[in-house]
Order: C-alpha cells, then sequence, then structure tokens
C-alpha cells in the first residue's frame, strides 16, 4: 500500500488505510454487513479473546468496515487510534465511563451542548462524580480549581451554541501538570480546522452525526486518542458499559462523507463568514457571534488555533426571543431544524430547543441568553441564504449587504 503519512488532509481522507488492489479492485471499500465473525478453529477464538492473537471477534467489538472509518480518523486527527460509536452522545459517554470513577472529579467550561450538560449534570452526579463548570477561557480559573482529584478536564471549541473558544493548548497544559486528561469535542470546528490532539490535547470526540457524516442522514460518534486510551474505551466504555456500537452502514457513509470533509468545511466557512458579516451590518440583528469578525473577543486565538473559523453562526436580533422566533417562522429556504454541519442551512433556537436540557437560571449562568439563534450555514448559494435571513428579518436590505 502506497505510503501515506506525509500526504495531505484530503489525501488521507480519500485513500488512508485502503488499497482497492488488495478488495478485488473495488475503488470503494466493501461494507462488511456482519454481526460476528467465524474462526479458523476454537484455539484462534480463544486466542481472540485472550488478546494474543488479531482478528475480529463481534461487531460490538470491532468490525472491518469500521476498523477503517477509525484509522482514517485518527490520521485526520492526529491520534494514534480512534473508536467510532453509535452517536455523538455514545461516544461522550463511552469515553467518560471509561475514565471516571466515583469520588473523581471532572471540570468543565460553562457552555456545553445540551445533552452533555444534561449528562454531566444528572448522569454523572448520580454517580459520585463532581462536576464542576469553571470558565475555561480564562486558563487561570483552571489553575486555581484543579486539584489532585480532578481527572479529566472536558470542553467544546467552539461551544454549542455561543461559539466561545477556549484555548487549547494553555488548558491541556495545566491539566496534564495535575495528571488529568484533557478531552475536547471537536464537532464544531472538524480536523479540517482544529486538531486538539496537536495542541495537546488527549482525547477529541466528535458528533460525527454533523461534518464528518455530512448530509443529515446518520447519527453517529467517533473519539481518538492514544492507542491505550483507545483500547480502554472499546473495551470498557463501549463493549461492557454503553455498548453504544456504530452500524457498520454508518460507517460507510461517514467514510464517504470525509472524502469531501476539507472541500465541504471549506464551503461552509466561507459562507459564513460573508453571512455573519453582512448580519452584523444588519439594521435589525444586536450582536453575531463568530469567530471569523474581527470584532469577536477571541479572535486572536481562533487566528492562531483554528485554521479557518467554521460554519456555525449565533446572532440575536435586536427584538429578542420574539423577533428571532417570528424572523425563523418567516424562513422559506433555511430549515427550522436541530443538527449542524450539513449541506441545507439550519436554524434553531437553543433556550427552547437543543439547550432546553438547561434550566432559564442554568442558561443564565452559562451564557447562553434566551433571544439566542443558531444557524449552521449549509451548501447552498450564499446569495440564496443571505436572501432567505434578509426576506425573514423583514427589512428591504440588500442581500449583497
Ligand atoms: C457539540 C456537540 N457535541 C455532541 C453532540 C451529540 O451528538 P449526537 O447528536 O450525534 O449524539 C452534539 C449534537 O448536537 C453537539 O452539537
Amino acid at each position: 500500500m502506497f505510503d501515506d503519512t506525509k500526504t495531505g488532509f484530503s489525501t488521507r481522507a480519500i485513500h488512508h488505510g485502503y488499497d482497492p488492489l488488495e478488495a478485488e479492485g473495488a475503488l470503494t471499500p466493501p461494507l462488511h454487513l456482519t454481526s460476528t465473525f467465524a474462526f479458523a478453529t476454537a484455539e484462534q477464538g480463544g486466542a481472540r479473546f485472550a488478546g494474543e492473537s488479531e482478528g475480529h471477534i463481534y461487531t460490538r467489538i470491532s468490525n472491518p468496515t469500521t476498523d477503517l472509518l477509525e484509522r482514517r480518523m485518527a490520521s485526520l486527527e492526529g491520534g494514534e487510534a480512534a473508536v467510532a460509536m453509535a452517536s455523538g452522545m455514545g461516544a461522550i459517554t463511552s469515553v467518560l465511563w471509561s475514565f471516571l470513577r466515583a469520588g473523581d472529579e471532572l471540570i468543565t467550561d460553562k457552555t456545553l451542548y445540551g445533552c452533555t450538560f444534561a449528562f454531566f449534570q444528572h448522569g454523572l452526579r448520580r454517580f459520585g462524580i463532581t462536576v464542576r463548570h469553571v470558565d475555561l477561557t480564562n486558563p487561570l480559573a483552571l489553575q486555581t480549581a484543579i486539584s489532585d482529584r480532578t481527572k479529566v478536564v472536558y470542553f467544546e471549541t467552539p461551544a454549542n451554541p455561543n461559539m466561545r473558544l477556549v484555548d487549547i493548548a494553555a488548558i491541556s497544559a495545566i491539566a496534564r501538570r495535575h495528571g488529568a486528561k484533557t478531552i475536547v469535542d471537536n464537532t464544531y470546528a472538524t480536523p479540517v480546522q482544529t486538531r486538539p490532539i496537536e495542541h495537546g490535547a488527549d482525547i477529541v470526540v466528535h458528533s460525527a452525526t454533523k461534518y464528518l457524516g455530512g448530509h443529515g442522514d446518520l447519527v453517529a460518534g467517533i473519539a481518538v486518542g492514544s492507542s491505550e486510551d483507545m483500547a480502554e474505551v472499546r473495551m470498557v466504555g463501549v463493549k461492557d458499559m454503553t455498548g453504544a456500537v456504530l452500524a457498520p452502514f454508518n460507517a460507510m457513509l461517514i467514510l464517504r462523507g470525509l472524502k469531501t470533509l476539507q472541500l465541504r468545511v471549506e464551503r461552509h466557512a466561507a459562507s459564513a463568514q460573508q453571512i455573519a458579516e453582512a448580519l452584523q451590518q444588519h439594521s435589525s440583528v444586536a450582536i453575531v457571534h463568530y469567530p471569523g469578525l474581527s470584532d469577536f473577543p477571541q479572535h486572536e486565538l481562533a487566528a492562531r488555533q483554528m485554521n479557518g473559523f467554521g460554519g456555525m453562526i449565533a446572532f440575536e436580533l435586536k427584538g429578542g426571543y420574539a423577533a428571532g422566533i417570528e424572523m425563523m417562522n418567516r424562513l422559506r429556504l433555511v430549515r427550522r431544524a436541530v443538527s449542524l454541519g450539513d449541506a441545507e442551512s439550519l436554524i434553531q433556537h437553543p433556550a427552547s430547543m437543543t439547550h432546553s436540557t438547561y434550566t432559564r437560571d442554568e442558561r443564565e449562568a452559562h451564557g447562553i441568553s434566551e433571544g439566542l439563534v443558531r444557524l449552521s450555514v449549509g451548501l447552498e448559494s450564499v446569495e440564496d441564504i443571505l436572501g432567505d435571513l434578509h426576506q425573514a428579518m423583514g427589512t428591504n436590505e440588500s442581500a449583497a449587504a
């Protein structure tokens, strides 16, 4: 097989880990639609279970199609190994159940995706794990809060939904000094725009439902990290605890999505930049949160840590909640839907939808305002997305603004 260790991102996204000539010339990797694998002998089966011989046993542990996706994602994120799972939440729960025990402490940022927040608040806490929300945009706050009990430091960057960024290198250096693992949810940035492991993180998790799959036709998750950590996630977190195994068919769809990941993310980001700038000029808009805007409070960190500024925008209208809902209801092209990273532009209202797992007081304390609207910029012609937003905001301001 040709050595692709020095090739570019998209070359690896298309070729890494697969040689058609080893699979009867099939350009597309075969789909191994099987739950179990036959052993040549009983002894061989026993040796596989004992970890003394390589080979597949059962698809809850591994599967050749899923294995190719895992190797490709490890290559794209710059990790040693990966484990693909049934959903982003499957990945987050499997990883954390693998590394936390009763009595341990998890430190996490203030802003998190709604179900991750709910898992931490209502899941982990129920099992004797202390969860502390610390402002991780300020490394000094972590320095003050961290203790020997802290086993994991967890955050999203950019965070869902308000786009705040965390300095991965600064936070992971502090965590490492205290023996804690840094786990980063890289769903928003994707490895095209941020590779947290290169900045010092230990584990990256994704909702592969989003940009990695890219077509809104599946739900999946993936974790990337060291071979040792991923063996723990596979053999403990997934095999014995959550069982959140990815269907091989979905692995195949994500492999297809990865081939165009860089192209798509670059287009999402170029359109998002144009739309964020236009929204900022619009008389009905109170505030736009987009890391590519020069007055975004963490623009300098974004320029240093990210390779592009992503396809997600959060914004608020001057009329607050009511105006946001009214605008959403007038849209004709942009779909009112949760999820993100699809070809279709999607808009949603975090306080009543993805972040309704927070109470109103929690949202206020965690920086998620009631009027915030979240836009996942799709791959449609940017002038059409802009035109729809402008007509929905009920003004005659030019779509080219
Ligand atoms: C940042 C982030 N992480 C994790 C998840 C959970 O992923 P899934 O819906 O695939 O379980 C989501 C879902 O929206 C998300 O936005």
